[in-house]
């Protein structure tokens, strides 16, 4: 039977990738959605993957969500934490909610998806979790601190939560994604865009396919002995 893959934040962006890429890997893919209906109905029309709305930066809502989607579905094997979301300003101008929503949905929804899903995970003795960072948690980025701090608690958080799982069958890596081209990194402004991208020894963004295979291969059976590893996908733009 098809294992069961749940992409957060999956009907837009690299989350779209994702989501088609596991299906096309042979994965019974369930997508989650939050802020955009219109994307997601179309996505779910163009590709047929079921589509759940729940906020994952939301604790109760998260665990009915996902109780919903096992009961539904099947239990859940692949857990991808993508959903994502930037509020970007410098610190002196940056609001407390500016800061909270960018922890929660980006941070904290990792929390509130894995507690829902690891005791299944360690009862049946086998998960996949790969957790969407960025290199902006690597390195920095300047009007990015909720970002970077979210992003850089990712790593931290898939390191613990590998050495808890390591013994259960249950793998726990991450993909520090660069510089994609994506409607989030589109929204920078041209200006600083073109700066970024001139430091990019590729010289290109990158494509959320070329994330997206990352993700299969962390997800695959064939990855067992890789966990609590970050995989940095960013055409060399910080090697880490
Ligand atoms: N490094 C150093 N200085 C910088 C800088 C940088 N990266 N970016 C801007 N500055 C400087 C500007 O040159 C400017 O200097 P002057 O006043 O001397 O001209 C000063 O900082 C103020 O810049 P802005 O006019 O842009 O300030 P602002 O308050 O209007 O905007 C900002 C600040 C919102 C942070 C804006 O600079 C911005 O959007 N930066 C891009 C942030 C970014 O890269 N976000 C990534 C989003 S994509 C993503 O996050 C996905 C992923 O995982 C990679």
């Amino acid at each position: 039977m098809a294992k069961v893959a749940l992409v957060t934040g999956g009907t837009r962006g690299i989350g779209e990738a994702i989501s088609l890429a596991l299906k096309q890997a042979g994965f019974n893919v369930v997508a989650n959605y939050f802020g955009n209906e219109t994307a997601a109905q179309s996505f779910h029309q163009q590709t047929g993957i079921p589509i759940y709305r729940f906020d994952v930066g939301n604790f109760e809502d998260t665990q009915a969500a996902v109780h919903k989607i096992e009961a539904e579905v099947g239990p859940i094997e692949v857990l991808i934490n993508n959903a994502g979301i930037t509020r970007d300003a410098t610190l002196q101008k940056m609001s407390f909610e500016q800061w909270n929503a960018v922890i929660q949905t980006n941070l904290t929804s990792c929390f509130n998806t894995c507690r829902a899903v690891i005791d299944g995970m360690r009862d049946r003795k086998y998960g996949r979790i790969v957790n969407i960072g960025s290199i902006n948690g690597q390195a920095g980025q300047y009007g990015q601190v909720n970002y970077a701090a979210a992003k850089s608690g990712i790593h931290g958080f898939t390191k613990a939560l590998a050495q808890e799982g390591a013994a259960k069958g249950i793998t726990v890596n991450a993909i520090a994604p660069g510089y994609i081209a994506t409607e989030m990194v589109r929204a920078v402004p041209p200006n600083i865009l073109e700066k970024i991208v001139a430091k990019i020894p590729v010289g290109r963004l990158g494509e959320s396919s070329e994330i997206a295979r990352g993700v299969v291969f962390l997800a695959s059976d064939d990855a067992g002995f890789i966990t609590g590893s970050t995989l940095s996908i960013n055409g060399g733009q910080h090697m880490y």
